[in-house]
């Protein structure tokens, strides 16, 4: 692989390669941005099919980490890091520890946490070796940040439903969110509290039967989710689900969900925007989370009342962003991107 060719590349500062033997610990750490400070983001386990693959995910999920911290006005940078390897079997507090290592070789550029396939306790490990870690679970430490992510996804929504529909509150709209995992369940219950109508879907049937019981949400299968007809839907299981099998199949008026890049390419973005779907996109709507955790690095101690103060980000944003789209005619995934890179590059923009 040619790195500094690869499509998802994209001027990264720094891309390092660890290896410990000892461990097994193959891991890459991409920063993507310091410009605006320390880079952060989680650090993800997975069995990539090969190197390339992994290289591919640390380049991508690093940018959106920038990204998202320029559009939520957080002076950070963006980073991630993926252990090449399977979570169900190579895990070990070596392996961990090795990593802990690696992360402080980077002197504080980086600044890890948990991400898909880690643990806080993994994350605990690392720590031992470093203090560049977010989110451990330990008194004055910020917590489970799947709650201020649900709180941010309901804001996003007020402002798209305002914007779109001139609608002041969620009331009566009916709203499908597809996967009720720690944010999707999270999020279902706000919506719920709002007035809205639910439908939702999850593969795990005891989390649907939860939200039938106290939510009285309507069941529908995973693979009708996505084409039912509704207000909003919230994608909260994974990325890449509008694609081009489902883009011309949805039938809601809004996306806005919490799954990190929900599009597989712009191009579908783009195919939204004509079709006349509102696309919140989902860097500006999920950091409720990054928001929360960022005290930790940026603040002496931890107070809950700073990150739902900060939360409010999030609609300003957005409304920025819906304003320039419908001004320019552009889809809102090419106006966020484009305010993120203006953003980082000092050509500030006040929200
Ligand atoms: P989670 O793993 O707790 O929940 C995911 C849920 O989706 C699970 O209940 C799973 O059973 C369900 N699911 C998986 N495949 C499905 C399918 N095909 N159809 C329907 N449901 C399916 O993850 P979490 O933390 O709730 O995150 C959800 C999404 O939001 C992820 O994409 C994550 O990257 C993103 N995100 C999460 C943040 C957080 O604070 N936890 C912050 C920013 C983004």
């Amino acid at each position: 692989m040619n790195l500094f060719d690869a499509i998802d590349f994209a001027d990264h500062e720094e891309v390092c390669h660890f290896h410990d033997r000892a461990s097994g610990l193959r891991a890459i750490i991409a920063i993507h941005s310091t410009k605006l400070g320390p880079a952060v983001g989680g650090c993800r386990m997975w069995n990539y099919v090969d190197e390339e693959a992994a290289i591919a995910d640390a380049l991508r999920l690093s940018q959106g980490m920038t990204w998202k911290s320029a559009m939520a006005d957080l002076p950070l940078g963006g980073g991630k890091s993926v252990i090449w390897g399977d979570p169900g079997s190579m895990k070990s507090p070596a392996l961990f520890r090795a990593f802990g290592r690696a992360v402080e070789t980077l002197k504080g550029r980086y600044y890890t946490g948990e991400d898909v396939g880690t643990t806080p306790a993994d994350m605990a490990m690392a720590a031992r070796e470093t203090r560049f870690v977010m989110g451990r679970e330990e008194a004055g430490s910020s917590g489970d940040p799947s709650p201020f992510t649900a709180d941010g996804v309901a804001m996003a929504m007020e402002a798209a439903a305002l914007h779109k529909f001139g609608a002041t509150d969620l009331r009566g709209l009916r709203i499908a969110v597809q996967g009720l995992g720690n944010v999707g369940m999270a999020l279902a219950e706000r919506l719920y509290r709002r007035g809205a109508k639910l439908v939702v879907a999850d593969i795990d049937a005891a989390r649907v039967a939860r939200a039938v019981e106290t939510l009285r949400a309507t069941p529908v299968g995973v693979d009708r989710i996505l084409s039912i007809e509704c207000d909003i839907l919230a994608p909260c299981a994974l990325g890449a689900v509008i694609n081009d099998e489902t883009v011309d199949s949805l039938r809601c008026r809004i996306v806005a969900g919490s799954a990190n890049n929900q599009l597989h390419r712009p191009e579908h973005g783009d195919r939204l925007h004509q079709r006349g779907i509102l696309y919140v996109p989902d860097f500006v709507a999920n950091a409720g989370g990054l928001i929360n955790i960022a005290q930790e690095v940026l603040s002496p101690a931890y107070d809950a009342g700073r990150t739902r103060t900060h939360l409010s980000i999030i609609p300003r944003r957005l409304k920025q962003v819906f304003e320039r789209a419908a001004a320019t005619a552009t889809g809102t995934h090419r106006v966020a991107d484009r305010m993120a890179h203006e953003i980082v590059e000092g050509r500030r923009v006040a929200a």
